[in-house]
């Protein structure tokens, strides 16, 4: 199956960038992404087979062993890709405690011999993918107030035509 492992969003957080992003998409064209799909991704591993799963598991357990709740705040817009077909984030500021975490994890995965994309740790939650950015001007945008995440999950992700499926299969609770 394909996986990752992420911080899950706390609630008030995670509404208030939908209300954010609702105003992207009145000037933006894209697909906009559902509430329920936004995530932090600390470590992408991708396809692994039932027993890489359970290493997985014991790697997070050991990844977040000590590691206390991470203020996740907001760091402005950004994209990946070119500007006609862009991924629109919003950027979420590094601090020592979410470097650690992420740090961690990586290191037990490779521990646990399980591969995963080893690109530099860029923390970023996605809004939507496929956008055309014009040259012009975003709109003032309301940013969530800083907020303690506290869910570290390993999720399944499934691909189909209409976009991702994120399903948790195991949460370490910080
Ligand atoms: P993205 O949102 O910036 O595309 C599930 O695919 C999650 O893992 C997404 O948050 C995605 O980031 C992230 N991810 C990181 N590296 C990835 C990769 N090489 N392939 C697919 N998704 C990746």
């Amino acid at each position: 199956m394909r996986t990752f492992i992420a911080l899950e969003l706390p609630v008030e957080f995670a509404d208030s960038i939908a209300a954010m992003s609702r105003s992207l998409s009145s000037v933006l064209e894209g697909r906009f992404l559902d509430r329920r799909t936004y995530h932090l991704t600390l470590a992408f591993i991708g396809e692994i087979n039932d027993t890489d799963v359970s290493r997985a598991m014991s790697a997070m357990d050991d990844a977040c062993n000590g590691i206390s709740p991470i203020t996740l705040s907001p760091d402005g817009i950004g994209k990946f890709g070119r500007s006609s077909d862009a991924t629109l984030w919003m950027g979420i500021a590094k601090n020592p405690e979410l470097e650690q975490l992420a740090t961690n994890v990586r290191e037990q995965l490779r521990l646990a011999g399980i591969e995963f994309d080893a690109k530099a740790f860029r923390p970023h939650i996605t809004l939507a993918r496929r956008v055309n950015i014009p040259n012009t001007k975003l709109p003032d945008l309301a940013f969530p107030l800083p907020e303690e995440a506290s869910k570290v999950t390993l999720f399944k992700s499934t691909l189909s035509r209409t976009g991702a499926e994120y399903k948790p299969l195991y949460t370490v609770t910080l």
